[in-house]
């Protein structure tokens, strides 16, 4: 049986339409991205090597690593461009009284 805990990241406000953060949370450190009034969470670590992906470019659901230059969808963690072969991890997200929430 899984259980399932929510993990309370960052305020809707403390991050720019277009912009990421860093947050460490349960022992997680997340990149949380705001595209318009949208959330999204991955992993903030790049699955291709050292890359932090709150560091990367973000274009639309585009995150661009600035380490290699490869490329995930932040909705789906799937790789859109080489040099990342495995996708990141992504988070089911929930916005609760202007705070960002995630299960894992
Ligand atoms: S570390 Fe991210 S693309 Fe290489």
């Amino acid at each position: 049986m899984s259980v399932t805990t929510i993990l309370e990241l960052i305020g809707t406000d403390e991050i720019e339409p277009g912009a990421a953060a860093q947050v460490e949370a349960g022992g997680l450190t997340l990149a949380v991205f705001r595209v318009g009034d949208e959330f999204y969470v991955t992993d903030d670590q790049c699955t291709h090597g050292p890359g932090l992906l709150h560091e990367g470019c973000l274009t639309g659901y585009e995150i661009e690593c600035d380490f290699h230059q490869g490329t995930f969808d932040i909705r789906t963690g799937e790789v859109i461009e080489p040099p990342c072969t495995i996708p990141v991890r992504v988070y089911p997200v929930t916005v609760r009284d202007g705070r960002v929430l995630i299960e894992v």
